[in-house]
Order: structure tokens, then sequence, then C-alpha cells
């Protein structure tokens, strides 16, 4: 039987910070590259939201996710995915936040016992790459086999497809 594929993400719209310039983005760049590797391997994709919106301005944000990083918050989310069971795959992808993923999907894997699935974490980023999210993805999903992440630049997820592609295919996970 097909191993079953979830990609799950955070992303955020909005004012982000973009090749060094603040823009406002339709679609999040975490949300583009979860949408590629969505059609490249047929996974479900589920978006983790949070319940309380972060600020639209940038640097409010930012600070807003410096103060949940420093307290280990674990912010309320809209729902949660139900039959995680049903998934031997899973695809994490998230912003770098302040060196790591945002606290919403510390939340959200928080929630689950991820042991013996197969974690293949991507982070999109403006320039720390995956900073210590892998790590931080090992101690809060025991048992679970972390692959080794992608990081994308945000700003060129769009022309990052072949990058993806190759990576999933390292992976074998490309259909
Ligand atoms: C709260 C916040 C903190 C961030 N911290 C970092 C950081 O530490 N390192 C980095 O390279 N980029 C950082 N960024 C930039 C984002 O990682 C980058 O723009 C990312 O592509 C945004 O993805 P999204 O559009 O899916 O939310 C930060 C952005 C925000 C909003």
């Amino acid at each position: 039987m097909q191993n079953k594929i979830l990609i799950v993400y955070y992303s955020r719209k909005g004012e982000n910070y973009w090749n060094g310039e603040i823009k406002n983005l339709a679609k999040g760049n975490t949300e583009a590259a979860a949408e590629i590797i969505a059609e490249a391997t047929g996974g479900r994709l589920f978006e983790v939201e949070t319940v309380k919106p972060y600020p639209a301005d940038y640097y409010a944000c930012t600070e807003a996710a410096k103060k949940e990083l420093r307290d280990n918050a674990r912010p309320e989310l809209k729902s949660f995915v139900e039959n995680m069971d049903g998934y031997s795959d899973i695809f994490v992808g998230y912003p770098n936040w302040w060196g790591t993923m945002p606290m919403a999907m510390f939340a959200f894997l928080g929630r689950y016992d991820m042991s013996g699935k197969r974690i293949m974490p991507f982070c999109t980023n403006e320039g720390s790459g995956m900073g210590n999210s892998e790590r931080d993805l090992k101690k809060l999903c025991p048992g679970a086999k972390v692959e080794r992440g992608l990081a994308i630049h945000g700003a060129e997820v769009s022309s990052s497809r072949a990058k993806i592609e190759e990576w999933l295919k390292s992976l074998g996970e490309a259909r």
C-alpha cells in the first residue's frame, strides 16, 4: 500500500520581509512551497491557523513572536488533523521565526504521538536557513524519524520548484 502523505504547514500572509524590504504578500511563502509539495507528491494539505491572528504589521509581529518564544507559549489553534494515525509521511512546513518554528507549530505537533512517523521539514527564511528547527522537531517528536530539511529563501519559492522536486526525489517522495 502507498504511504499516506500529509503536508502540514504554518504560513503568515500580509506584511513580510521579502528580499530586504517589507512587502504585502497575498500568499505566504511557506504556503506557496507547501502547494508545490502537494502537487508533486499528491499529499493532503493542512494549514495550521491560530485563533488569535498575529499583528499585520511586520515589526509588531516579530515582537509578538519573540515574546511567545521567550514564554515557550502554545497559541490556541483553530483546528487539528483528526486522523493523524492514517498518515505515515509528514511534511512539516513553517517560516523561520527567531531561529526556529513559530510556536503554533509546537502547539500543533505537541498534540500528537508522532513516533514511528517520517517527518520531512521545510522552512522558508530570510537567511537563517533551518535554524534550530530540526533539533527542536526531534525533541518535540520523540521516536519520529526527522529527515534532513529543506531551507528555501522566502522570496525564491516560486523559482525553487526544481530544487524542491530534487529534494522530494532524494527522499523517495515524488510521485
Ligand atoms: C516573526 C518573524 C520572525 C522572523 N525571524 C526570522 C529569522 O530569525 N531568520 C530568518 O531568516 N527569517 C526570519 N523571518 C522571515 C521569515 O522567515 C520569511 O519571510 C518567511 O519566508 C516567511 O514565510 P511565510 O510567508 O510563510 O510566513 C521572520 C519573520 C517573521 C514574521
